[in-house]
């Protein structure tokens, strides 16, 4: 593997027109088709307004900025780490099928200087959805690419004015035993919680989804609004988001919570430091057949190494 720590330069994208999209969209999902276009990026996000809780749609050939395809809207929505819902992937679309994403409600308090709750249609108001096409590696070894619609986690937080006492970021899940069975489960510490510290989620490559290829964000992948960290293990983009606090202590974490030498902190995808039960090498690319290897940050580097200098990253997991 070469260049690790570095990832490839972001390119501006081209975005489909709407109607462009909508009469291909059955069809796109019928097929499975990965389609694709535009790719944002962190340094250069191309901007489109949100309708509808919506935003730029992928052309038909898109790919991230390593040139791997898109996965199918059919794979990113069927196959699912949800377990609020079930611990089996191929469950979680249909037990979700029917969840409340309206009204939906962010309280967003701790140490700032003006904290407020935010529907998530005013959200999408005051912060156009953009897209970004991210790889999303979960820590169980598989990965896929995602056009997210979505927009800068950092936009929120300057909004709400974190005091200087500010070090981390606090995120928590929607708690509903009755909407979500699995919350019964007396063997996990809910509701989920997963943090970032500060200047982790200010980078712009943090964002807040509400998208998926251009459509609202369905409730399997954590709809109606979900965090995405690409350069961390999936488990960190926790879903379904209806607190954020802004805290000086570091957060708990749940899987910390259940096992703390399996799930660190940082969960920064390194395929140099193996988890107990799974090597972190090489990684299972959805739809594909052959693995592939897995890069130190997820491909991120350029963008976010420069957060852990100094750290050891076989001791900061
Ligand atoms: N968020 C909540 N609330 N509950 C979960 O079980 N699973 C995590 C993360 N966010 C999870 C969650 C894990 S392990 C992964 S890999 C990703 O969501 C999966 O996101 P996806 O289903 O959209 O691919």
């Amino acid at each position: 593997m070469t260049n690790l720590y570095k990832s490839i330069p972001v390119r501006s994208s081209e975005i489909t027109p709407k109607q462009v999209y909508l009469s291909r969209r059955d069809f796109m999902k019928a097929a499975t088709l990965a389609t694709g276009a535009a790719l944002l990026t962190a340094c250069a996000p191309s901007v489109a307004n949100a309708s509808e809780n919506t935003g730029p749609v992928p052309t038909s050939d898109a790919t991230d900025e390593l040139g791997d395809k898109v996965n199918s809207y059919s794979d990113i929505t069927n196959y699912n780490n949800y377990y609020e819902f079930s611990t089996n992937k191929e469950a979680v679309a249909p037990l979700s099928k029917n969840f409340k994403m309206a009204p939906w409600t962010v309280e967003v308090g701790g140490l700032v200087n003006k904290p407020k709750s935010y529907g998530v249609e005013d959200l999408l108001k005051l912060f156009p959805a953009e897209e970004r096409i991210y790889r999303l590696r979960c820590v169980e070894a598989w990965s896929m690419v995602i056009p997210w619609n979505g927009f800068m986690l950092s936009k929120l937080l300057k909004a709400v004015e974190p005091t200087s006492d500010a070090k981390y970021v606090r995120f928590e899940t929607l708690m509903d035993k009755e909407q979500m069975q699995g919350q019964g489960s007396p063997f996990y510490p809910w509701p989920y919680q997963e943090g970032l510290r500060l200047d982790e989620a200010m980078n712009d490559l943090t964002i807040l989804a509400t998208g998926l290829y251009g459509e609202p964000l369905p409730p399997q992948d954590g709809g109606p609004i979900r965090l995405v960290v690409p350069w961390k293990y999936g488990f960190k983009s926790i879903k379904a988001i209806v607190k954020i606090e802004l805290t000086s202590e570091r957060p708990n974490t749940m899987w910390q919570t259940i096992s703390p030498n399996e799930y660190g902190f940082y969960a920064n995808v390194n395929p140099s430091v193996d988890h107990p039960r799974w090597s972190q090498t090489t990684e299972r690319r959805i739809g594909e057949l052959s693995r592939r290897a897995t890069h130190m940050f997820n491909g991120y580097g350029e963008q976010v190494a420069h957060l852990y200098d100094g750290m050891d990253l076989a001791k900061h997991y």
